[in-house]
């Protein structure tokens, strides 16, 4: 049969998955996997890091300007999505619950296209409370109203337990929120595109993005490492149970990425906040323990493969230690990509193209119906 393409313009090589295939311009996130960086709008991670918080970054990203000085913090939940939280079954997955606030919360507002940073602004500071309010729903606590005088991941915190963070958690989830908040045209931050690209709105984008992160294969999971962690125990038992793994063919989790070759610079960034901490929990003592065996153990193994620390690695670290259950860390995760999808979501709509690829046909010719 020979294949033939729908569109009606050049056919292009065809590429599954899209691998390779620019798809947007972006002035947004770099993500460079062989020298190991990663920047925000030209600003290296580890900088924005060590000297900014989620709220300053995300603004960069939303607006360009860097305020090292700008505040976000979160905001009240509107009836109607709480009703609809109220009314999910507890057992429900706390990505479903995000998914389901945001399209509610979108129906409360008038999101007018194009998308704003004012938009993205709403949305990233409503997030947070509708999941807080869903885990303490989940559990049969009430939920806790935002307090205005908290930054986004202190104030998100606040609401999760119903008590202030000490400034050294917060400052934690805050450097996981900055290096989560974006990361190239990834699976999720398409789907914010292309939803974007139609003229649908913000919370539409958002929702659809939430649905792709869903997804094992883009989620990730920082709570298997944490798994790993306690299975292992201690250090003096890790090296034994990473060899016994790694003989069963099993993979080592928060180790090995698809793009970078260097140690992922959000791990670095993660690593030193966590290693800063004031009280520094045993379980973290644990983790850096077992990297440095894992590393060795790998680099033994794998002599023509760079496995380095991935940013799962160091990302189940701090939500551990800030004391959220694994079942939230995707959810979480979703909430510190805000600030990207939407910033990607302004950033399609100022140069505006609807996103249609075409597909090659590859079944039957024309042909009648039988009988
Ligand atoms: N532990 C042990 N071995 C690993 C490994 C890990 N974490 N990651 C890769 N390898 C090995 C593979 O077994 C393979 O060896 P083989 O050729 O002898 O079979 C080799 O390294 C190449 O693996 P490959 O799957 O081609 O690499 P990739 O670039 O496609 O994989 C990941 C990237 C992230 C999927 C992979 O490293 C992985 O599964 N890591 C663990 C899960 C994880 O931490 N995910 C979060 C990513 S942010």
């Amino acid at each position: 049969m020979t294949a033939m393409t729908e569109s009606p313009t050049t056919p292009r090589a065809y590429s599954p998955g899209l691998e390779g295939v620019p798809a947007a311009e972006t002035a947004l996130g770099r993500v460079d996997g062989e020298a190991g960086r990663l920047l925000y709008r030209g600003y290296r991670i580890g900088d924005l890091v060590a000297r900014g918080t989620y709220p300053a970054v995300a603004n960069l990203l939303w607006t360009g300007d860097w305020d090292p000085a700008h505040r976000l913090s979160t905001a009240p939940v509107p009836d109607a999505v709480m009703v609809a939280l109220r009314a999910l079954p507890a057992t429900a997955k706390p990505m479903d619950a995000l998914r389901t606030a945001v399209s509610v919360w979108g129906a409360t507002q008038q999101l007018d296209w194009p998308p704003t940073a004012e938009q993205a602004r709403a949305l990233t500071a409503f997030s947070p409370s509708a999941l807080a309010a869903f885990a303490r729903l989940r559990q049969g606590l009430e939920p806790v109203d935002p307090d205005p005088s908290l930054d986004l991941a202190a104030g998100f915190l606040w609401q999760l337990k119903g008590s202030a963070p000490d400034a050294a958690t917060a400052r934690a989830l805050d450097a996981y929120f900055i290096v989560g908040a974006e990361h190239g045209l990834n699976a999720s931050t398409f789907t914010a595109r292309v939803i974007t690209s139609t003229r649908s709105d913000l919370a539409s984008a958002v929702v659809g993005a939430i649905g792709a992160l869903k997804g094992p294969l883009h989620g990730g999971a920082p709570s298997e490492v944490v798994e790993q962690l306690h299975q292992m125990g201690s250090v003096e038992h890790a090296e034994a149970w990473i060899r016994a793994a790694l003989d069963r063919g099993e993979r080592l989790m928060g180790f090995g990425h698809r793009v970078y070759r260097a140690y992922d610079p959000r791990a670095a960034a993660l690593r030193t906040v966590a290693e800063s901490m004031e009280l520094k929990p045993d379980w973290l003592e644990l983790a850096i323990g077992v990297e440095d065996v894992a590393l060795r153990v790998l680099a033994e193994r794998h002599p023509e493969r760079a496995l380095k620390t991935n940013v799962e690695y160091y990302a189940a670290s701090v939500l551990q230690g800030v004391g959220l259950s694994p079942d939230l860390f995707p959810a979480t995760f979703a909430l510190a990509r805000h600030a990207g999808w939407t910033a990607h979501a302004i950033e399609q709509a100022g140069a505006n193209r609807l996103i249609r690829p075409s597909a090659i046909y590859i079944g039957a010719d024309e042909r009648d119906l039988p009988g």
